[in-house]
């Protein structure tokens, strides 16, 4: 059977990850969150007081790293593990959130996470979400798609998310996150934030969860049809 790759871009709080969460579940297909790992990364560089402007504090944090996906046998959920920790709730906390551009910042960072990324996307049947999926760890995707809305949405949903994980933080503080990560996301030197130009646009600001995760699936058929 064929199999394509889906990649997923866009700004932070757009609904990336629940969306392309959907979309692997509707396919078959493995949904693998690039995010998660840049997250489980800085919660490392946190928990071991990595200084970032040190290269060889840096090194070191990255080869103490082991990051994987593993299915928690609790919720049967497939989360997040650094070293062997699960560290799903960790990682999205706002203490995480607040540091996660600028260790994703690092070119060495990078250059680790892409090459476990596209490891894990070799076999196809795989959607993942991100940043630099379309136009660094799968230029050659067979479909692109690059999520938008308007960050006063985006940082509505996100407090929802956060809080049903037990934080309460106000709006105007993630508000000034997502536009902080955005454009950090979007001026750094390695791999930025950026539409692929054979990627599709999809503003989800007024789209309904179902129609957006609808909208991807039946254009991965379409392709699917087309092979
Ligand atoms: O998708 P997310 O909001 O959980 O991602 C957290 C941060 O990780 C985001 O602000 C930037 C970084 N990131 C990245 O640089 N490249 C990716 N492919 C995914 C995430």
């Amino acid at each position: 059977m064929n199999r394509i790759v889906i990649a997923i871009d866009g700004y932070s709080g757009c609904g990336k990850s629940s969306t392309a969460k959907a979309v692997a579940k509707a396919l078959g297909y493995t949904y693998i969150d690039s995010g998660a790992m840049y997250r489980a990364a800085t919660l490392h560089f946190l928990n071991n007081l990595t200084v970032l402007t040190n290269p060889k504090e840096v090194a070191k944090a990255i080869e103490t790293m082991h990051i994987t996906f593993q299915v928690n046998p609790d919720n049967n959920k497939q989360e997040a593990y650094l070293n062997g920790l699960n560290v799903e709730k960790e990682i999205r906390k706002m203490r995480v959130s607040e540091y996660v551009s600028e260790v994703s910042k690092i070119k060495e960072v990078r250059q680790e996470l892409v090459a476990q990324q596209k490891k894990l996307g070799k076999k196809k049947g795989v959607v993942m979400d991100g940043r630099d999926i379309g136009t660094v760890v799968f230029p050659e995707a067979e479909l692109k798609v690059f999520m938008t809305a308007d960050i006063k949405i985006r940082a509505e949903r996100r407090q929802k998310e956060i809080l049903e994980k037990g934080e309460l933080i106000g709006l105007e503080k993630i508000i000034h996150n997502l536009g902080e990560r955005d454009r950090i996301d979007s001026s750094r030197e390695e791999s930025p934030l950026r539409k692929a130009e054979d990627a599709i646009e999809i503003d989800t600001s007024y789209l309904d969860f179902e129609s957006q995760v609808n909208q991807i699936v039946s254009l991965a058929k379409e392709i699917l049809a087309e092979k």
